[in-house]
């Protein structure tokens, strides 16, 4: 048995990489039914037949999990079902004997995104995930704008397994100018995302500030469409896509006008990395289809808080979201559900 969520997300992550490349490889359908399965090799990805495997995870790409997956001949069976992840419940089904606990959480943390994005190609609706770390009292920087690092390593690499696992990856315009991100896969292997920012003044273009995000290409700026009077030559500043959309009467982009402006190119997942603000604004709208908060055992009593939504009155008016735990490196990972629209 493996002994932690890393040393599990090691061992299935080519299988997890091939799987996302097939999904985005246009030239040949895939079967509604794929799998992941464990021989004396490890973890592969397959298309067709499993023979010989001593652990085998199917994988309902469309549609629900078919009856006959839990005839297969290998002692340890299981699915992944899509369909009830969106509805709320769990989407591991137990066939046969048992798969390792560890292998379980890693497959149950990243299939959602995996299989999210396979079916967004067809519905045009990105699928959207979005991860936070926060304190005990629910803050993701100081107010001063210092937030490195609030969680642990084992929550680094998973947030970077994350990007490898997207089309894109979203920040918003006051974490580029806190942190000068560079959104990046570097401590796993994976492609890096297309990296987008979302600022509706364009404020980060007008800074003096050199971003790292800016002086690479495959950088994206979503902006309101009043925000660019003589910054943007062709529809570039510099090396950076700049993308006006219209704004709503509070002088934001809506998540839905993201969504829309993503799928127009071409990429059918978004991993919302914070901050606050942005990430708000997507569960605001019921746009967030799952998402990943990362509980350190810290304590500040001041800073800025992961969620700023609009006040309630009375607790009923709250969101009650389904939440199951993880746990990463000794620290909690909540999986939150109950976002989104879908
Ligand atoms: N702990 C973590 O996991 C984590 C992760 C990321 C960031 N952080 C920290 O979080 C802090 C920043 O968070 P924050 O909540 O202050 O700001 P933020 O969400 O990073 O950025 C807010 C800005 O993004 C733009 N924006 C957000 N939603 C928009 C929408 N719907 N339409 C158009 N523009 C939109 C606006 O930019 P304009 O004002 O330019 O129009 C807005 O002022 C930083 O200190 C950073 O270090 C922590």
């Amino acid at each position: 048995m493996l002994r932690s969520h890393e040393e599990a997300a090691s061992a299935v992550w080519q299988a997890l990489l091939a799987l996302r490349r097939r999904t985005k490889s246009p030239e040949a359908a895939l079967p509604d039914l794929v799998a992941l399965a464990c021989d004396e090799r490890g973890w592969r990805f397959r298309e067709a037949e499993v023979d010989h495997s001593e652990q085998v995870l199917w994988i309902a790409l469309d549609g629900s999990l078919p009856d006959r997956t839990a005839g297969a001949d290998a002692p340890h069976v299981a699915g992944y079902d899509h369909d009830r992840f969106r509805a709320g419940e769990d989407p591991y089904v137990p066939l046969k004997g048992e798969l390792d606990p560890h292998i379980v959480s890693a497959l149950r943390l990243y299939l959602p995104c995996l299989v999210g994005a396979y079916r967004a190609q067809r519905t045009g609706r990105p699928f959207v995930m979005a991860h936070l770390a926060q304190t005990l009292d629910g803050r993701i920087a100081c107010c001063n704008g210092h937030s490195q690092w609030i969680s642990n390593q084992a929550n680094l690499v998973h947030a970077h397994r994350l990007r490898a696992l997207h089309d894109a990856v979203l920040v918003g315009g006051r974490t580029v100018a806190a942190d000068d991100p560079q959104l990046t896969v570097r401590h796993v292997e994976g492609d890096d995302p297309e990296r987008i920012v979302l600022s509706a003044t364009a404020s980060v273009l007008r800074s003096e500030a050199h971003y790292k995000l800016f002086e690479d290409a495959g950088c994206t700026l979503l902006c309101g469409e009043g925000a660019l009077d003589g910054l943007v030559l062709n529809g570039r500043h510099g090396r950076v896509d700049v993308v006006p959309l219209a704004c709503d009467a509070g002088a934001l982009i809506s998540p839905a006008a993201v969504r829309t402006a993503l799928a127009a190119r071409g990429l059918s997942s978004v991993f919302v990395e914070g901050g606050g603000r942005t990430l708000s604004s997507f569960l605001e709208h019921d746009a967030l289809d799952v998402l990943h908060l990362h509980v350190s055992p810290v304590v500040l009593g001041s800073g800025i808080p992961g969620f700023q939504l609009p006040e309630v009155t009375t607790i009923q008016a709250g969101r009650r979201l389904q939440v199951e735990h993880f746990d990463l490196g000794g620290e909690i990972l909540l999986e939150c559900r109950g976002g989104s629209d879908r």
